[in-house]
């Protein structure tokens, strides 16, 4: 998963190897941790060898959550921390992931979920810029399109924005070996098959695999009937080295308004080392493409909006 890619290399600033020996310490906090996602999250970290330390938040379950990992015989320590005790568990932090907040029911867009999720991330966002000002910030809470401009508002109202350090998950909308940009919801998820040895497809089968990938997390939740959102495939999403496709802060498309973009991204120590730009587009991408623009700026703007 990005998570544990971007942990990894973190972890070793002098390489860019995965290494077990690197002497460095990585203080992981996972903030929603007794969540779907947040569960078997911080069972795949508590098995990384990279990750020293990790602190497991939520509202509700997270210290029976800590106890439980902790049983998992390796060397990293695991601290639980309840409601109250956001502070603590952010103590010392490098890298923070936030998969707190509502799921979405069938029938819902992750627009669905602003009014919840939008103050539970901001709060969360404040509490970091706060605590833990220079941690890597990967945002999992929907919508991923506007979370993540929250969590980057926050952090430049309190001063402390490093555009380099603010990540939205969206290693779920890749389909190896397809590269996905734009944003994470729908019609702003933007595959690009022709550069990814999607050539041959095309007619119905094209549009069926475009729509496959835009509404692969639909799926979860319809075949969860309620029950949840794709919890277990997000929490793996599958390490895939140093150069992923995150939503972050880009120029690739600021100058029509659109300052948050997903793209492949190169990850060095300090957070995001280069933006890779899209490459040549076949005349479908560009149509997907700009549907794409339209909707995902409607997304940031909100966002922003939300914390201004
Ligand atoms: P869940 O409901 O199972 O877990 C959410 C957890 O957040 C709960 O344990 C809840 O107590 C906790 N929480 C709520 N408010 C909190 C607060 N203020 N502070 C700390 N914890 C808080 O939901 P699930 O399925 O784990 O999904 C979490 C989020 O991830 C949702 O917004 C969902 O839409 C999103 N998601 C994102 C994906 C992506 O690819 N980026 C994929 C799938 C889901």
């Amino acid at each position: 998963m990005f998570a544990r890619s971007a942990i990894r290399t973190l972890a070793a600033p002098s390489s860019r190897l995965f290494s077990s020996s690197s002497a460095r310490h990585t203080k992981v906090a996972v903030l929603g941790a007794g969540g779907g996602i947040g569960q078997p999250l911080s069972l795949l970290l508590k098995t990384d060898p990279l990750v020293t330390s990790l602190s497991l938040y939520d509202i509700r379950g997270a210290p029976g959550v800590a106890a439980d990992v902790s049983h998992i015989d390796t060397a990293s320590e695991v601290n639980g921390y309840a409601a109250d005790h956001l502070d603590d568990a952010l103590q010392g932090v490098e890298v923070v992931v936030i998969p707190a907040g509502v799921p979405r029911k069938p029938g819902m867009t992750r627009d669905d979920l602003f009014n919840t999720n939008a103050s539970i991330v901001r709060d969360l966002a404040a509490a970091v810029a706060r605590v833990a000002p220079t941690a890597c910030i990967l945002v999992i809470s929907n919508p991923v399109n506007s979370t993540v401009p929250i969590v980057a508002a926050t952090l430049e109202k309190a001063g402390v924005f490093n555009p380099k350090r603010v990540f939205g998950v969206t290693t779920l909308d890749v389909t190896p070996p397809v590269t996905v940009v734009g944003g994470h919801s729908g019609a702003t998820i933007v595959p690009l098959l022709s550069s990814s040895n999607g050539k041959s497809v095309s007619g119905e089968a094209y549009e069926k695999l475009v729509h496959r990938i835009q509404f692969g997390g639909d799926e979860v939740v319809k075949a969860k009937d309620g029950a949840g959102s794709a919890t277990l495939s997000m929490a793996y999403a599958g390490a895939k080295g140093v150069t992923t496709p995150t939503f972050v802060k880009s120029p690739l498309f600021a100058d029509q308004g659109i300052d948050f973009f997903s793209s492949n991204v190169e990850l060095g120590p300090e957070g995001v080392e280069k933006i890779h730009p899209l490459g040549e587009l076949s005349a479908q991408e560009t149509k997907l493409l700009e549907a794409c623009l339209p909707e995902l700026k409607k997304n940031i703007e909100k966002g922003k909006a939300f914390v201004a």
